[in-house]
């Protein structure tokens, strides 16, 4: 069962706010800003199942799949950040991953996770607020789907970078959108010039297909 990090509190589908139908797509790359960001997917959590693999959502997978290629301990935990209604997390489990501990800043997503059985934990954070766990505590993240355009700020991505361990994996998408804007593909060049990290994978191939849109998945070293 989800818990609220904060208050301990069990997680249920809030009736805070309003049920929109299908269509939240073109609203998610038009949310700006961490309150707008949690409402949104707040919202969406009914319908994300129906509307995400309707459009051929492939990310998860060929996200699950690079970490797979990398990782040799199964067992090992793996940070699902973002793990929203759970897709992300079923691919990992299909990749032959484990424990799967899921983190998310939507409540009612992480109440759709849970519903999924794939994950060992599931908690509740804030946005901007410290990461739940001790630096070194995972040595495979997976941020599928999770920073940029519409979702999580680059900011994350170094949050979980500095994280890791040495030797520590994170695997993490940027569709499109978030592609178009230079400072998203600066922050991994940052990391990899200065000798901080090796980038052991880059893919480019289908992320909602039936939109037309790709994005590129990436596998992070921490040197
Ligand atoms: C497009 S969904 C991806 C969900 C899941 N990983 C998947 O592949 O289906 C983006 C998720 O990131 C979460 N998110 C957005 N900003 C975040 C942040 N700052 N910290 C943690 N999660 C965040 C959202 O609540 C949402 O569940």
């Amino acid at each position: 069962m989800a818990r609220d990090i904060n208050t301990g509190r069990h997680l249920t589908l809030s009736a805070t706010f309003p049920r929109m139908s299908a269509g939240f797509l073109s609203k998610a790359y038009q949310s700006v800003g961490a309150k707008n960001v949690m409402t949104l997917y707040d919202a969406w959590a009914d319908s994300y199942d129906a509307e995400l693999p309707q459009n051929g959502y492939a990310t998860p997978a060929r996200c699950a799949r690079a970490l797979a290629a990398v990782v040799s301990d199964k067992t090992r935990p793996v940070l699902d950040f973002g793990c929203g209604t759970g897709l992300s997390g079923q691919a990992l489990r299909a990749a032959r991953f484990n424990t799967i501990d899921g983190i998310d800043i939507s409540a009612d997503m992480l109440a759709q996770a849970d519903t999924t059985n794939v994950y060992r934990s599931l908690t509740h954070i804030k946005p901007n607020a410290p990461l739940p766990f001790e630096q070194g505590a995972f040595d495979a993240i997976a941020a599928i789907g999770v920073i940029g355009v519409g979702a999580a700020p680059i900011g994350v991505f170094y949050d979980l970078m500095n994280a890791l361990p040495t030797g520590g994996k994170l695997v993490f998408s940027f569709n499109d959108h978030t592609l178009a804007d230079p400072v998203h593909e600066a922050a991994i060049s940052e990391w990899v010039d200065m000798g901080a990290a090796m980038l052991t994978s880059k893919e480019h191939g289908p992320h909602l297909p039936k939109i037309n849109m790709s994005s590129t998945v990436y596998v992070i070293e921490k040197a």
